[in-house]
């Protein structure tokens, strides 16, 4: 049985907690969080701390605590004798305690409350400073993802700075294309097709070739027509600065 004790009471650690629950051979026996009115999620299942010094002694310690709270956090745990994790992508293993046995248990998934995720698809980007724990950590994200991959600290940066581009900008294009729809009184859902077939493309066309668009074919006219369109200064930054770049991409004069 391998023995794991949460520390985080935030989306991450409730998604974590939740795939663990049904897993033969995994059992989650503490989850430790400051503030005993997010510990009510957890507590009915499993044993819960707001005391550091009540921490259970557990192979593995997963620290789902926000980025800039992980260092400070992993002090409270350096006299611990289990593997010592955090879950983030832009944090390098090295910020947990040095006299703690150490690793990373990334999922490179983005969770909200309430959204339910398939964490078998998720993939897990694990990193540890010995083989032994490599092994452990293997374990645990094999038993509830199918996507379990070894990545160090520099290409874990390097994922995320990637995930930013592929989600967090994407997201926030779609909010832009909200704001032109609500400008003109368009719905919005009229696009959602749209977003869900370009999503799905990716899996057997290259983005390079699922490209289309005005930018794609240089077709300048459009282009003109679009930016005299605009109403915000700030959409017409973002159109002019990505038409650029494919325009680029593919080779065409400005
Ligand atoms: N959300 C995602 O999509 C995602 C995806 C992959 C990885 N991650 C990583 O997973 C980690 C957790 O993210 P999250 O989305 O679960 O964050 P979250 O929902 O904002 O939860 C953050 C948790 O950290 C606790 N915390 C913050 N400062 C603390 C401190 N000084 N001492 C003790 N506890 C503290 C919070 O406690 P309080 O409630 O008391 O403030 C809360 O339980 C981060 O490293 C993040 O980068 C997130």
């Amino acid at each position: 049985m391998i023995r794991i004790v949460i520390l985080g009471t935030g989306n991450v650690a409730k998604h974590l907690f939740d795939a663990f629950l049904t897993q033969k051979g995994i059992e989650t026996i503490q989850v430790y969080g400051r503030k005993r009115s997010s510990l009510i999620y957890f507590e009915e299942q499993t044993n819960v701390t707001s005391d550091f010094s009540k921490i259970k002694k557990a192979d593995l310690y997963i620290i789902a605590i926000s980025d800039e709270a992980i260092a400070k956090v992993s002090k409270q745990l350096a006299h611990l004798k289990g593997l010592i994790v955090h879950t983030s992508g832009s944090v390098p293993m090295t910020a947990l305690a040095s006299e703690t046995r150490r690793g990373v248990f990334y999922p490179l998934q983005t969770f909200s409350t309430n959204k339910k995720v398939h964490f078998r698809e998720i993939p897990i980007c694990l990193e540890a400073e010995n083989e032994l724990d490599y092994k452990l950590l293997n374990k645990v994200a094999s038993a509830i993802s199918d996507k379990a991959v070894r990545i160090d600290s520099d290409q874990r940066k390097s994922v995320h700075i990637a995930a930013v581009f592929a989600n967090n900008f994407t997201n926030h294009l779609y909010h832009t294309a909200q704001e032109v729809c609500n400008q003109n009184e368009i719905p919005f859902e009229l696009l959602v097709p749209l977003i869900k077939e370009t999503a799905a493309k990716i899996e057997y066309l290259s983005p390079f070739d699922a490209q289309t668009g005005p930018a794609r074919r240089n077709d300048t006219g459009t282009i003109e027509k679009h930016m005299a369109n605009l109403r915000s200064q700030n959409h017409k930054d973002l159109y002019s600065l990505l038409t650029k770049s494919i325009q680029s991409t593919y080779g065409k004069k400005l």
